[in-house]
């Protein structure tokens, strides 16, 4: 690609918010999990042309923050731009003059997907203006790469989901991972609510890590009983058979708070979401923070966001999954 500032036009890309349906953390240690794209949050980036010789700027005006890919080589974003010109094709030292703006409606460590969305967004953004195209799973590959300096060992299924932009059923193996789609025989409707609390994926995975070190056999039994859990969730939504999954996802939070990464706030959210009629609730992501989900049908979808802005959420949303 010649670089690609020479006939740049100005682009825009973006990139959905995402959620785990059920599997986080067991995810991590090989069991499989279920992840939706999120489109009504995003992250998303534009690229402007620079002026001869200005270089490539990032500016993130919603977090007040701006730099220079020369002068912050080492910022994880950084590295992905460079990262994902390489690829396209951009000679090496030849970074062209760009300027970059993010905005994102995704809350950050919130268990939506705020750095994967951002990360992929910029990804499409530098692949829109080079003309190149790349596949999904090269865009998650770049991607994860990025989730590598933010998390240390993060399973993949968030740069996965987000790329991919669909259901997905991911179980992280070596070589590769495998991702199917999850077919979804009847729509269905889930309300998040956020407790506010923010928390870095880091921190409770590192816990699990140090729980399951300390006491392998215990974490293992956990994990393979979220495994029977998401598998069963699968088929049922498979099979259109929705009055089973509520429970699973209970079944699921269950595991969870035994495995350490639930919080009184996320357990608070739960609550009154099943008592306002939700179908089963859950948290989503990694936990001590961030959000949880409910499965609503049609007619209590109202009283249940209701119930979670009454419980304290900071803001809720509902998503049709179909
Ligand atoms: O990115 P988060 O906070 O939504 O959670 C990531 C999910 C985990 O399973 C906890 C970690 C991982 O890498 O899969």
């Amino acid at each position: 690609m010649s670089a690609p500032s020479a006939s740049l036009q100005p682009v825009a890309a973006s990139a959905p918010g995402k959620l785990i349906l059920c599997g986080e953390h067991a995810v991590v240690y090989g069991c499989p999990a279920i992840a939706l794209p999120l489109a009504s949050v995003r992250a998303h980036v534009q690229v402007a042309p620079g002026t001869a010789g200005s270089g490539m700027h990032i500016a993130a005006p919603d977090l007040g923050s701006a730099w220079s890919v020369q002068q912050q080589p080492d910022n994880p974003l950084s590295e992905l731009v460079q990262a994902a010109l390489s690829r396209l094709g951009c000679a090496p030292g030849g970074l062209p003059d760009l300027t970059m703006t993010i905005r994102s409606n995704i809350p950050i460590a919130g268990g939506m997907g705020s750095g994967a969305a951002v990360a992929t967004a910029i990804v499409r953004a530098l692949v829109a203006a080079s003309g190149v195209e790349l596949a999904p799973a090269e865009v998650s590959a770049l991607v994860y790469r990025c989730e590598q300096r933010y998390h240390g060992t993060p399973s993949g299924i968030d740069n996965t989901v987000i790329a991919y932009e669909q259901a997905i059923w991911f179980v992280r193996q070596q070589p590769a991972p495998l991702i199917e789609p999850v077919a979804i025989a009847a729509p269905f409707r889930l309300v998040i609510g956020d407790t506010g609390v923010r928390s870095e994926t880091r921190l409770p995975v590192g816990e699990v890590r140090r729980r399951w070190q300390a006491d392998p056999k215990a974490f293992e039994a956990l994990f393979a009983e979220v495994q029977q859990v998401v598998t069963q969730i699968r088929a049922a939504l498979a099979s259109g058979r929705l009055a089973q999954v509520g429970p699973l996802l209970d079944a699921n939070q269950s595991l969870l708070e035994q495995i350490g990464v639930s919080s009184p706030e996320l357990e608070h959210l739960v609550a009154a979401a099943r008592q306002a009629g939700a179908a089963g609730a859950k948290l989503s992501g990694a936990g001590w923070g961030g959000v949880m989900l409910a499965l609503v049908d049609e007619q209590c979808s109202g009283s249940v966001a209701a119930a979670l802005r009454q419980a304290g959420a900071a803001q809720v949303l509902e998503t049709l999954v179909q």
